[in-house]
């Protein structure tokens, strides 16, 4: 399945739960359009990884994930070869006796040995046609495998020195985000198409709550809406996402609360804040302020 239009990346994406603004829907049809990897860009909890995960259901293609994290080498990320299975087979081989060098090396390098990681995964023909990578929290690795992943990114090719070179048969759809705990280096974004993902306005924000806690009463669901989104503009060490409003309404509704109230707020705010400076912050008199602004601002 392919799209034909903005529009319809916005409706396949809607029936996977995922509301997408017509900015981002655009990049994504681009990307898709033109074969080139998205780079999407924004605060934690903004609907990054999430579009990933939406858009393989909405393909009906297989979701292959590399998450990033500090010190992650080529080895965990393409291949490694099973040191342990390995050797069992050389101490049988050795047992057995009679099998001779040559044939024992072709059978230790063989697929039964190869352990594939997420990106040489990605170069695998799969059912569907070619999968989604999603190349998570890049901003967390280092510049070396930044390097390493430009030249990956480039070719779709990888070579195993006892194999030879295994290329894609079709580029796989690639998905990176960051959360910008640094800067990625222009390099790798340049052969991307990029998106800064921000924080969604209040009518959009009311959608996502809608698609994702839909048991919340419209009522409740406003309120929670217009009291995240005022409280973002409080100076916090770290503002609530998407994902942080979505859990509050449930753990609202888990305790059966029909509107906010000031007491409410600070019995949940744990499921907004994680940072006990900022929840000391708004603790109190400040939440009582926030949510009559926040009430007077919900639109009619
Ligand atoms: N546009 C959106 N539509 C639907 N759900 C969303 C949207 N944006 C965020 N969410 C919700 O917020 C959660 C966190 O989003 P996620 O993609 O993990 O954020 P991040 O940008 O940190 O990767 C998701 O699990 C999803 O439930
Ligand atoms: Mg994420």
């Amino acid at each position: 399945m392919a799209f034909d239009s903005i529009d319809d990346v916005q409706t396949a994406l809607a029936a996977e739960g995922y509301v997408c603004p017509r900015p981002l829907a655009t990049v994504v049809f681009l990307a898709l359009r033109l074969g080139r990897p998205l780079f999407l860009e924004g605060e934690a909890g903004t609907g990054k990884t999430e579009i990933a995960k939406a858009l393989s259901a909405a393909l009906g293609r297989r979701l292959i994930r590399l998450q990033c994290y500090e010190g992650l080498d080529a080895s965990s990320a393409v291949y490694e070869w099973n040191f342990a299975a390995q050797m069992i087979a050389i101490r049988s081989a050795e047992a057995a006796g009679g099998t001779d060098a040559a044939s024992l090396r072709a059978d230790l390098f063989a697929d039964d040995f190869l352990i594939e990681r997420p990106l040489l995964q990605a170069l695998r023909p799969q059912p569907g046609g070619a999968p989604v990578l999603l190349i998570d929290e890049i901003d967390r690795t280092d510049a070396p495998f930044e390097a390493f992943l430009l030249e990956a990114l480039s070719d779709f090719q990888v070579t195993i020195p006892e194999r030879g070179t295994i290329k894609a048969p079709t580029p796989p759809i690639v998905i990176l985000t960051s959360n910008r705990t640094r800067e990625v280096h222009d390099a790798l974004k340049r052969r991307c198409l990029y998106h800064w993902v921000d924080y969604p306005d209040f009518d959009r924000e009311l959608d996502i709550l809608h698609a994702r806690a839909p048991e919340a009463a419209e009522t409740l669901s406003r309120e929670v809406v217009a009291f995240v989104q005022r409280l973002r503009t409080e100076d916090l060490f770290k503002t609530p996402g998407v994902a942080e409003t979505i859990d509050w309404a449930k753990c609202l509704l888990a305790l059966d609360v029909i509107d906010l109230s000031p007491a409410v707020i600070a019995d949940t705010l744990g499921a907004l804040l994680k940072y006990q400076d900022d929840i000391r912050k708004i603790e109190g008199s400040k939440a009582k302020q926030i949510l009559d602004e926040a009430r007077a601002a919900i639109p009619a």
